[in-house]
């Protein structure tokens, strides 16, 4: 066997992207929840009102809070693709159900924070958000999966967002700390994996980012570094078994020349985006080139004693991340290159990879390597929590989904992540990404598929959300039945 017994099998997802209900139960909006769909060209906007009461959109990341004198506003007139997303929040029973037919050992999903505190502390505990919860997870339980929760992912209360002013203010992180306690007191006895910050290296700045924009993202990185780090010390009290990850987004790229200024502006994009968090949660402190990202960008970071202490006492316990596709970085004329795209960033055109619609580039043994880089970096329990290729899909004539190149896509990646297992990587578990359909992060798009699981519904809301298994429902099935071993 290459893969240990106990090696955990599922797929991810995540609230936003998959429960609609998004003003049910108790659950104030969400910043997506302003969000129109863009896409395989342009990244999904948000819409609001400006200082004179005119209805505006931008790019959604551009957004961590409004201009002074904006008002986040819904429009009649638009389609928002977050509000139904695939209805989890009402077919969760069924979707479960169905996870468990494959086989599945584990699953990720994600809290949302605006279910439980849906005003933050002082509007106090939502009980309805967290019997919501309850349920999912004793579902999970009842089908013997060993879920692994994510606390955050994008998802904080737009209403804290207007108290705070966003995470650039450390009160967010007393916030986050309290959101936190509840999750893992009220779920110790159903949870006992969880992950701070999906993903928390994507607001590093790089290249091309405005100077007092990468201040505040580097002030707003802090304040997340260090709740993620009280948060695990908060889990640790509660119960000493509960084990807490990080979780960053992977960032597998190549110098295109073998001029030694790409190779080490290569490396240098590793320590940027990846390394100087996960360095950070997996270590417990800035790494020693922190110090070089720092200048670069002319910020002082405001650490205190305290944030000190607490990075060091609440070190992951594991390092989860995320891998789609690999890019290419270059220090000469990007002009003149072509450019692609990727999951967060874009990167030159690779020439020995095919990449799908949105243009990212599928490179299983990117993924071996990669997943070497983190063993041989890191040597802590390692968990892939994101991995999937996104494909424009419907239902054949015959009512199924015919995905073969999701299947080939996982089967060729499973297959390097067996061959790095038997060199010794030290990983415990797989979840796919988007295991059921749902809405796209980048895009918001809802025919952007990810999942096993095909959901009917497009970017317009046309669809009456029924379930259905694709071909590669079957195929991860008999992976899974015989751990890992049986890739045809
Ligand atoms: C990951 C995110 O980075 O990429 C997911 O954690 C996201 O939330 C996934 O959905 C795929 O990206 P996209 O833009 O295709 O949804």
């Amino acid at each position: 066997m290459s893969f240990p017994k106990g090696f955990l099998w599922g797929g991810s997802i995540s609230a936003a992207q998959i429960e609609g209900g998004w003003n049910e139960g108790g659950k104030s909006p969400v910043l997506v929840d302003y969000c129109t769909a863009g896409s395989a060209k342009e990244r999904r906007q948000i819409w609001y009102l400006d200082q004179e009461g005119k209805k505006v959109h931008k790019d959604w990341e551009a957004v961590d809070e409004l201009p002074e004198g904006c008002k986040f506003q819904l429009f009649d007139d638009l389609h928002y693709t977050n509000h139904v997303a695939s209805d989890f929040y009402h077919r969760y029973k069924e979707d479960i159900a169905l996870l468990a037919e494959m086989g599945y050992t584990t699953f990720n999903t994600s809290i949302s924070w605006a279910r439980i505190y849906p005003h933050g502390i002082k509007g106090g505990v939502n009980q309805e958000g967290v019997e919501f919860y309850r349920s999912v997870f004793e579902e999970c339980r009842k089908y013997g999966m060993d879920p692994v929760i994510t606390l955050y992912k994008y998802d904080e209360p737009v209403s804290l967002l207007e108290q705070h002013g966003g995470w650039r203010n450390r009160a967010m992180i007393d916030e986050f700390v309290e959101f936190a306690r509840v999750c893992f007191t009220e779920y110790k006895d159903l949870v006992n994996k969880w992950m701070t910050f999906n993903e928390i290296n994507i607001i590093m700045p790089l290249n091309d980012t405005p100077k007092d924009k990468a201040k505040r993202d580097l002030a707003y990185l802090h304040n997340q570094l260090v709740a993620a780090a009280r948060a695990t010390i908060v889990a640790h009290e509660i119960d000493k078994d509960l084990k807490v990850g990080a979780m960053i987004c992977g960032n597998m790229n190549y110098p295109l020349t073998p001029d030694p200024k790409d190779a080490f502006a290569q490396y240098k994009r590793f320590q940027d985006f990846f390394g100087y968090s996960a360095d950070t949660q997996i270590r417990g402190e800035y790494p020693p080139y922190a110090k070089r990202i720092w200048e670069e960008w002319n910020f002082t970071p405001e650490i205190t004693e305290q944030d000190k202490k607490d990075l060091k006492e609440g070190k992951a316990d594991f390092l989860g991340f995320s891998y789609y596709a690999s890019g290419v970085i270059t220090t000469h004329n990007e002009e003149q290159l072509d450019i692609t795209g990727g999951n967060i960033l874009g990167s030159v055109k690779n020439p020995y990879l095919e990449a799908n619609a949105w243009g990212w580039q599928i490179d299983p043994l990117g993924f071996k390597h990669f997943l070497h880089i983190l063993n041989d970096r890191y040597q802590v329990p390692l968990f892939d929590v994101e991995n999937g290729i996104g494909l424009i899909e419907t239902e054949g004539e015959d009512g199924i989904c015919h995905d073969s190149a999701r299947i080939d896509y996982h089967r060729r990646h499973i297959q390097c992540m067996k061959e790095a297992v038997e060199e010794g990587v030290n990983l415990f578990g797989y979840t796919t990404w988007g295991c059921i359909d749902l809405v796209s992060a980048g895009t918001g798009q809802m025919d952007k598929k990810y999942g096993f699981i095909y959901v009917d519904m497009d970017d317009q809301g046309n669809g009456d959300l029924h379930r259905s298994r694709k071909d590669s429902f079957y195929w991860y099935k008999k992976v899974i039945a015989s751990n890992g071993e049986d890739l045809d």
